[in-house]
């Protein structure tokens, strides 16, 4: 009985080996180098990513060339992207197309509207690129909002708020 088992189990893994081949592969987690946000900002430029986008919150010079679409990127709403939403949308931008915008605006035949930089980013500019998108998906400040300013006020100090 315990022999049947045995190969029974071996049966199975047999039959595990040859279907799992068409399994996708694992993807796990992508832990890629630190980017730095100051020269993501000058690729974003010099690459044409200005083009097509604006980012919310920073100061761009206006794209030496206007690409097809205008895609807004960067948060308004304080909606984040993780860093491996960043790299894919980058890398593969028909995985999965910005939420913000009607399929048909952005895309054509499920393809993504956005230009292949598969061979021509470095992966230092990957990096620094997503290091620049992401600190621009942070929670906006609400307008007009002035954050209390709690500090000790001496006597001799007037009360005037002149704000
Ligand atoms: C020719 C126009 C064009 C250029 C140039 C372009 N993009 Fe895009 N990009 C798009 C379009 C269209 C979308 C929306 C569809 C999608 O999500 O792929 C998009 C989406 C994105 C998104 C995801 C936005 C979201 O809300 O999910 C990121 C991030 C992005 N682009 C980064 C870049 C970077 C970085 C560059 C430069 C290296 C660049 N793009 C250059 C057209 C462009």
């Amino acid at each position: 009985m315990r022999g049947l088992l045995i190969s029974f189990a071996s049966i199975l893994s047999l039959v595990c080996v040859s279907a799992c081949e068409q399994v996708e592969p694992r993807q796990g987690a992508l832990h890629l180098p630190e980017g730095d946000a100051i020269e993501g900002a000058r690729h974003f430029v010099s690459l044409g990513c200005v083009g097509c986008h604006k980012v919310v919150g920073a100061e761009l010079p206006d794209p030496v060339e206007e690409g097809p679409v205008r895609v807004l990127l960067g948060s308004k709403t304080g909606r984040t992207m993780s860093y491996n939403q960043l790299v894919t949308s980058i890398v593969n931008p028909s995985h999965r197309l910005s939420t913000r915008y009607r399929k048909d605006k952005v895309s054509l035949e499920g393809q993504s509207l956005m230009t292949s930089y598969n061979d021509v980013l470095t992966v230092t500019q990957l990096t620094d690129l997503v290091a620049f998108l992401q600190a621009h998906y942070v929670k906006a400040e609400r307008p007009g909002y002035k954050y209390p300013v709690y500090e000790y006020k001496s006597d001799s100090e007037s009360e005037t708020d002149d704000s």
